[in-house]
């Protein structure tokens, strides 16, 4: 078994603690928050010892360790983990800005550990089964696609955590901390044609309120390496429903990438829905794969299989994001 622990107890350490506890390949050691009761909470309901300071995992023999605190803090507590030889699953997003998470990859590399990013939903049913029939060429290549976020975030969301709606803590708001999700997956999808390649786009703060400084919509049109255009449509300010889809239109059929499910539709008008297998317990939108995606870092740092989470292929995400912030309407390009 291998020797873990978390850092950050606050709202989706559940997630990490549910996929920990009785886990196969890992034993939960340690869990750490700067709040005491946070941590001592997290302890009683899913088990470690608990502890306040994350420097104290430094000497503890451990394995690997959870990072799952503010996104500010990301970078310093990723990279010293790396420097005392431990391997990391960190929360998405890697880092605020490209030049951190480029960092953070580069102190993977020199230490050799593995750095993961947490984004589960590449794990998704319809995204798994997405993936095979993009690749398969089944379909045609991707002609067209839209990414379509509709989310709410406002009052108690930003309240109840200090660094949430501030540039400083949170790095913006709908765009990198819900949408990120489904950009993400766009581009995981689009791998096996390159990716994305570049966007143009707009974001801002639509609601008249000062609970929160961050963007709480943004728009981008994407260009895949592939030729394809997508449209993004991101927003924290619907009450009626939390949406995260992806439509990619194919030469032969539309496929779209739903927390319910996969739909098809043929060119001949032949609609195929695969539904999701939805995991109990789990908020849904963020995803019902956490456990799945935890299982596979363990996997992958018992055999050394390739971790299908792997920090290289999560700097995309952070560029795609920081280029919709940045673009003001001009084109940039992708980092990868
Ligand atoms: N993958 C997903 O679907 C998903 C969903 C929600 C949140 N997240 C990510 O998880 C991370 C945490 O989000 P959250 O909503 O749980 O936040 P949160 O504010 O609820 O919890 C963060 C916790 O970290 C603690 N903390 C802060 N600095 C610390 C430090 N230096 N050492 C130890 N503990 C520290 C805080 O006291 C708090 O308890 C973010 O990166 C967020 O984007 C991912």
């Amino acid at each position: 078994m291998l020797r873990t622990a978390v850092i950050g107890c606050g709202a989706v350490s559940r997630n990490h603690g549910k996929a920990l506890k009785n886990n196969r390949y890992a034993t939960l050691e340690y869990c750490v928050d700067i709040i005491p009761e946070r941590a001592k909470a997290f302890s009683e309901t899913y088990g470690g010892i608990p502890l306040t300071d994350y420097r104290e995992l430094f000497d503890k023999n451990l394995d690997a360790v959870h990072v799952i605190t503010p996104h500010n803090t990301h970078p310093q507590i990723v990279m010293d983990l790396l420097d005392h030889g431990i391997n990391v699953f960190c929360e998405k997003p890697l880092a605020i800005t490209v030049n951190e998470a480029k960092q953070m990859i580069r102190k993977s590399e020199e230490t050799g550990k593995l750095l993961g990013v947490c984004f589960q939903n590449r794990l998704n049913k319809a995204t798994q089964e997405a993936k095979e029939i993009l690749e398969s060429g089944k379909y045609g290549k991707i002609v067209s696609g839209m990414v379509l976020v509709t989310w709410d975030r406002g009052g108690k969301y930003y309240s109840e955590s200090p660094w949430r709606g501030k540039y400083s803590g949170e790095g913006g708001g709908c765009i990198i901390n819900q949408s990120i999700h489904t950009l993400d997956m766009l581009d995981y999808l689009s791998s096996y044609c390159g990716g994305v390649e570049s966007l143009s786009g707009f974001d801002g703060k639509l609601r008249q309120t000062d609970d929160y400084e961050v963007e709480d919509a943004g728009m981008a049109l994407i260009n895949l390496s592939c030729g394809a255009q997508v449209v993004a449509f991101c927003t924290n300010c619907y009450k009626g429903s939390k949406v995260c889809d992806l439509e990619l239109r194919l030469e032969h059929a539309v496929i779209t990438v739903r927390q319910s499910g996969l739909t098809i539709v043929e060119e001949d008008g032949n609609t195929v829905f695969h539904p999701a297998t939805v995991l109990t317990g789990e908020k849904s939108e963020w995803g019902v794969s956490h456990g799945l995606l935890i299982d596979r870092f363990y996997e992958a740092l018992i055999d050394g299989t390739p971790f299908v989470g792997d920090c290289h292929t999560a700097l995309a995400a952070v560029s795609i994001v920081n280029a919709i912030q940045h673009s003001k309407g001009r084109l940039i390009k992708v980092e990868r």
